[in-house]
């Protein structure tokens, strides 16, 4: 065939390819070297992780850092460079859900001088910065806003990083495109599910399914939403419902998991069930069995809010 048709249809390979492996599904990732994170792997279209931590698991996936807040700052300078010059980090987050007083609970004010001293500076080495990442309750785009401020230019992240729980799939996606208009940077979903936090009333297994595929639809197809991490990819789910669950107790991918992977539909498929008492104990175990070293690396991940954190501590 001619030379331009054979460019043309490689194009076109091109682009389908880059569709179907957009490399914006990543793996929020509190499970150590205990679950296999490989089953999510297999299909190519999970590309990079990152653990709430400085902390990097065994793995050939991009590895993402983060400084989730005050408590893993000395972890953080302990880490950083190590984990740039061994495991490739070109991309770092910042503080998880500070306005949450529950979570890394900064100010502003105190968020941009943490930025400034422990993240900014990270520019200079080619590292490339997420914002802290507000939770979607309304206070977080005015904590977002208050926080440049208070940088007054000094900050400059490369991308806006976020949360994201309810229930509508359309306010996803309004959402998305609110902060993206606002802060007119690249978009990082690293937290997202369909959960009510307002209410008892909890999406069912099939609406969770069409949610998570409207969802991440959406975002394999906008430019500007450059990655996503779903929650969860965990054996408990601490306050977020079963129906998210992308790995059942037993450490397993789920049918969620593998359409989240691209692995085919989960319509039809069903929700592991909670946490049994006797896994958490199995859990529990396998913490205090730890060598010293990873148990450290574990510790770091105890920014984790809720039962998890109980789980690592008991
Ligand atoms: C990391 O290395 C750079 C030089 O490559 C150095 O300027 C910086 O202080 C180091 N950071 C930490 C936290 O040790
Ligand atoms: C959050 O930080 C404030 C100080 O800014 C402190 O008074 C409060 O106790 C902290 N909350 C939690 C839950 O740690
Ligand atoms: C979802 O949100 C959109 C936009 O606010 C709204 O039009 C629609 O009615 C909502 N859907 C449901 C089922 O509430
Ligand atoms: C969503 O569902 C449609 C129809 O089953 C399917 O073609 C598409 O690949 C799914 N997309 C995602 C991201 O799951």
């Amino acid at each position: 065939m001619p030379k331009r048709t054979q460019a043309g249809l490689l194009f076109a390979c091109f682009i389908l390819f880059q569709t179907a492996n957009s490399q914006k599904a990543g793996l929020a990732w509190p499970n150590g070297n205990f679950n296999d994170i490989r089953q999510y792997t297999s299909t190519g279209k999970v590309t990079w992780y990152y653990t709430w931590s400085p902390n990097p698991v065994r793995s050939d996936l991009e590895f993402v850092s983060m400084l989730w807040g005050r408590d893993q700052i000395d972890t953080f300078t302990s880490m950083i460079n190590k984990t740039i010059s061994q495991n490739g980090v070109t991309h770092v987050l910042g503080f998880n859900e500070p306005q949450q007083p529950g979570q890394s609970n900064l100010t502003a004010e105190e968020g941009a001088e943490l930025w400034r001293t422990y993240l900014g500076p990270l520019k200079s080495q080619g590292i490339r910065l997420g914002t802290p990442a507000p939770s979607s309750a309304p206070s977080g785009k005015t904590w977002l806003q208050d926080w440049l401020t208070a940088c007054a230019g000094g900050c400059n992240p490369d991308f806006v990083a976020l949360h994201w729980y309810d229930v509508n799939a359309t306010q996803f996606q309004l959402y998305l495109e609110d902060f993206h208009d606002t802060f007119q940077l690249p978009i990082w979903v690293t937290e997202w599910a369909d959960h009510n936090f307002n209410g008892d009333d909890q999406p069912s297994f099939d609406e969770v399914v069409s949610f998570l595929n409207q969802t991440q639809s959406f975002m394999d197809a906008t430019d500007w939403v450059e990655r996503y991490a779903w929650f969860g990819v965990m054996e408990n789910m601490q306050d977020v419902g079963y129906n998210n669950a992308m790995m059942d107790s037993q450490g397993d991918i789920t049918d969620l998991g593998r359409q989240y992977i691209g692995g085919g539909s989960a319509e039809g498929g069903s929700a592991p069930s909670a946490v049994s008492s006797a896994s958490s104990r199995r859990f529990r175990t396998q913490f205090s069995a730890l060598p010293p070293r990873i148990s450290s690396a574990i510790m770091a991940l105890t920014a984790l809010p809720g039962l998890l954190q109980e789980l690592i501590f008991l």
